[in-house]
């Protein structure tokens, strides 16, 4: 029998460790969960007395945090302090892509992963388990446990690898009712005994043939392998939008008729103006990158063409407005409606807003953006993140409005970016009023109502129809 868990630490505060922690810790009580980050911002948003001004945006995350903060729940920087205090420990820091050297816009950057488990060998005094959360490339477990091993204070560490399956958005729901929970750890009895702790940890709300447990490799392996086909979904339904363009077929019937084989099943087959979100693209260029380096050529192109799909389909949409618009974007006026990559999120990493407004930016278009999430410190930083142009260039060019009406206001064209229903309920009589004419309206996520739109006047696109 393994020791039942009392006090849980989770390194890094961000979109995963943040919601993942809340609930652990609204569903177990007994448990004392303390989330630390390096971030001081972002740690003092996190306990903010207002619990609706908590860094991350997620449907019902406020609450939870306000059920479970100062009782069970806390938000620290005192990293060492954590982290010596927890039987086990969760790594939730963020991956990106490489930057720089071999593996360059390919490769997962483990070095936030190495620090973590640099600074766990240094402080801990007693055994640890320890969890990774983050989605790492596979065989990182064994990194980390290399440099646990080698630079400890002679403590036990077990290495488990529990990937976080929740979406952005759904957060909440997805925590408190998961698919299934998974947990990979060593075949060996400590590590048997190391998920049999966790397990009990889930099981507190979980039913427990939701939870299952693999190997180590296995459960790295699955969550890049669940994000490579979702966004595979994605991509194959976008490349048949632009069939069905073509064709007169209509994407969202397609879908429809494909999705009632239950082989295939209906969700997840949405055309859009490309998937975004900052897991996707990261651990298909891991995927890709791991195979390559294995020698396998055709496997790696195979999952690399689901990202040049993707990229594929945010630059037709751009080059469909600039087409649109007499081949001329050139001074005109823009209006993006969204910018996060999906809705109900305030999350607006890989968003295919970005990558479109950078090229209509590229032809010298003027664009004003309203998210209702989405502030224009984070808009302007996602811009200048990409270096197309000097940070003077996009203040200038792009204009952020936190007035949806005032946003399109005299526009020549509206490009819908993220699904926010509440652009579906909008005046937009009021809109077409005080638009340039012909009012375009280019909807990159089929959101509005093409028909009652077009009956106002305006030039709608959609995406696959
Ligand atoms: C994804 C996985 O779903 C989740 O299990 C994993 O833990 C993290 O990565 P997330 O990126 O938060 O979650 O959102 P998701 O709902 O998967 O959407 C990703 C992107 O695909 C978004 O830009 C979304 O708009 C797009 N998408 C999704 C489509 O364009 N069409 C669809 O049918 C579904
Ligand atoms: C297929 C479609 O399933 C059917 O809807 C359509 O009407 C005709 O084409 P069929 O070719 O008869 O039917 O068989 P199917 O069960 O789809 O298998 C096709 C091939 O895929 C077989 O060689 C099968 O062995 C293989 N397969 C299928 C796999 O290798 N793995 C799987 O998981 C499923
Ligand atoms: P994710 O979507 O994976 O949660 P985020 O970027 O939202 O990614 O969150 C990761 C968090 O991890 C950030 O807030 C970052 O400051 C934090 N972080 C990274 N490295 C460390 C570290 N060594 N110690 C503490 N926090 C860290």
């Amino acid at each position: 029998m393994s020791k039942p868990i009392t006090k849980i630490c989770c390194i890094g505060a961000g979109y995963v460790g943040g919601p993942t922690m809340a609930v652990i810790a609204q569903k177990c009580p007994h448990i004392q969960v303390t989330v630390v980050d390096l971030n001081q911002a972002r740690i003092s948003a996190w306990n903010d007395p207002d619990t609706n001004n908590i860094p991350v945006y997620e449907p019902g995350l406020s609450e939870v945090v306000a059920e479970a903060r100062g009782r069970n729940l806390f938000f620290s920087t005192e990293v060492d302090e954590a982290i010596a205090g927890a039987e086990m420990i969760f790594i939730s820091v963020n991956t990106p892509t490489k930057t720089y050297g071999s593996g360059k816009g390919m490769a997962a950057d483990l070095k936030y992963i190495e620090l973590c488990a640099r600074q766990i060998a240094r402080v801990s005094k007693t055994d640890k388990i320890i969890v990774e959360k983050s989605t790492l490339p596979v065989r990182t477990a064994e990194a980390v446990k290399s440099i646990l091993q080698n630079t400890g204070n002679g403590v036990q560490f077990q290495i488990l690898s529990n990937p976080e399956f929740l979406a952005e958005g759904t957060a909440v729901e997805d925590l408190h009712a998961p698919d299934r929970i998974l947990i990979g750890g060593d075949t060996t009895e400590e590590g048997q005994q190391a998920i049999a702790a966790l397990v009990e940890v889930y099981a507190n709300w979980v039913p427990t043939d939701r939870i299952l447990t693999t190997n180590l490799w296995s459960s790295e392996l699955s969550k890049l392998t669940a994000n490579a086909f979702l966004a595979q979904r994605v991509s194959s339904i976008n490349a048949l939008s632009e069939l069905c363009e073509r064709t007169g077929a209509d994407v969202s019937e397609v879908a429809r008729s494909i999705g009632t084989d239950s082989r295939i099943g209906p969700k997840f087959l949405n055309a859009s103006v490309g998937f975004g979100g900052s897991c996707f693209q990261k651990d298909i260029l891991n995927l890709v990158y791991i195979a390559r380096s294995y020698g396998l050529q055709q496997v790696a192109d195979y999952w690399e063409q689901v990202i040049i799909m993707n990229d594929h389909q945010k630059r037709r949409f751009a080059t469909n407005i600039v087409r649109t618009l007499y081949n001329t974007v050139s001074g005109k006026k823009i209006a993006f409606l969204g910018w996060a990559f999906k809705k109900d999120t305030n999350d607006t990493r890989e968003s295919a807003a970005i990558y479109v407004a950078d090229d209509l930016l590229n032809e010298q278009a003027n664009i004003t953006v309203y998210d209702p999430k989405v502030g224009e410190a984070q808009i302007q930083y996602d811009l200048n993140y990409l270096a197309t142009r000097s940070a003077e260039q996009n203040k200038e060019l792009v204009t952020v409005i936190t007035d949806p009406y005032e946003t399109c206001k005299d526009a020549h064209a509206i490009a819908i970016m993220t699904e926010w229903d509440e652009f579906k309920t909008y005046d937009w009589q009021r809109i077409y009023d005080n638009m340039i004419k012909p009012a375009f309206l280019f909807d990159g996520r089929n959101v509005v109502d093409k028909k009652k739109l077009t009956d106002i006047g305006f030039k709608v696109y959609t995406i696959g129809k």
